[in-house]
């Protein structure tokens, strides 16, 4: 068992080893006390795990609820978030209460919203069940919904009161969904950690404790010295802004791993023909995410792709922050014109011979 701990705007610990969801309770207690304990799941994790965690709450004295909605990104809505927090109200949840997320970044995005919100923010806790959860989504307080016009843009920077990562959780997980996590421990190794990267060579599943824990303090340094991304956080957006633009187009069809990955692709590609990094990089990216069987372009095109990044929160009036590889192990912060945001996503799209 390993714990990290997040020293921001609070200071919390995020504990990751294999069991450890029936320790929940006790963590839990630790964490953020209260009286009432109010899960949020998707029916799918629900099922598998609700009863388990409801159990070791009850266990540490909590009046335990469970708020379930249908599973999948189409619930990453305002209507979802709303119905959470009637449910909390109707369930008279107090403010020294505890939300608790159960399942993966849909979950963990929609309670920890609702979290913030809900008497203008009540004491939250997750415990994520996916790998893409676990090293990025339930780490920093990122909280968000969908709307109409783009991915997140409704949501607030929440940080939770304690991170539980039971990594046995993660052994029931769809193989693609697994693939999705691998895409985000992939774009660590980019950007801050050859040796990480070096590393995956040896598939994720055999080193699981490991390299979540690796990717998680990486996380930690990065949103330590900017947890309300106003620089190097942005870091943690490599192949994110093409990633979210292709999630978009495909109407959430295509998920958030298998977008970033092409989206991390088509970047380095960029990067090569901008000369910002040697095609060496480039090869070793896509040798990677062929690795873990990850996507390395969209059938979307440069128009398309662009229209749909300008939707994107990350613009900045007359441009876009994006992220390019110089080498393994780093990226750089390169703002793009308006302008010129088309051309450099056509040079991604553009595959070498
Ligand atoms: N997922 C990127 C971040 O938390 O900043």
């Amino acid at each position: 068992m390993k714990t990290i701990t997040v020293n921001v705007s609070k200071t919390y610990e995020i504990t990751i080893g294999a069991g450890i969801l029936n320790e929940a309770g006790a963590i839990v207690r630790k964490a953020a006390g209260g009286q009432s304990a109010a899960i949020v799941a998707d029916d799918n994790v629900s099922a598998l795990y609700g009863r388990r965690l409801a159990d070791s709450l009850a266990q540490n004295g909590y009046r335990v609820t469970q708020y379930v909605f249908p599973h999948g990104e189409s619930s990453k809505n305002a209507e979802t978030f709303l119905s959470i927090i009637n449910y909390l109200a109707e369930e008279k949840l107090s403010r020294k209460d505890v939300a608790v997320a159960l399942g993966g970044g849909v979950v963990g995005d929609l309670a920890g919203f609702a979290a913030a919100c809900y008497m203008r923010g009540i004491r939250f806790v997750q415990i994520p069940t996916t790998l893409l959860a676990a090293v990025d989504s339930s780490v920093g307080g990122k909280t968000a919904v969908n709307l109409a016009a783009g991915k997140n843009l409704a949501g607030a920077f929440y940080q939770p009161d304690a991170v539980i990562c039971d990594i046995s959780l993660l052994s029931t997980l769809p193989g693609e969904a697994f693939k999705d996590g691998c895409a985000e421990v992939i774009k660590y190794g980019v950007i801050a950690d050859r040796a990480l990267f070096e590393s995956l060579r040896t598939p994720v599943h055999t080193q699981l404790e490991d390299v979540i824990a690796r990717c998680v303090e990486i996380k930690r340094g990065i949103v330590t010295e900017d947890e309300f991304e106003g620089g190097a956080r942005k870091l943690l957006n490599f192949g994110h802004t093409v990633g979210h633009a292709i999630e978009l187009l495909s109407e959430y069809k295509i998920s958030h791993g298998q977008a970033v990955a092409a989206g991390m692709a088509i970047v380095t590609r960029a990067a090569v023909r901008m000369g910002m990094c040697e095609a060496d990089c480039l090869r070793d990216v896509l040798q990677m995410l062929r690795r873990y069987e990850l996507p390395e372009n969209t059938p979307y095109e440069a128009g398309r792709l662009a229209g749909a990044c300008l939707s994107d929160k990350k613009r900045e009036g007359d441009g876009l922050t994006m992220i390019f590889p110089v080498e393994i192990g780093k990226c750089v912060l390169k703002k793009i014109p308006v302008s010129e945001l088309e051309a450099v996503i056509r040079m991604g799209l553009e595959e070498f011979s």
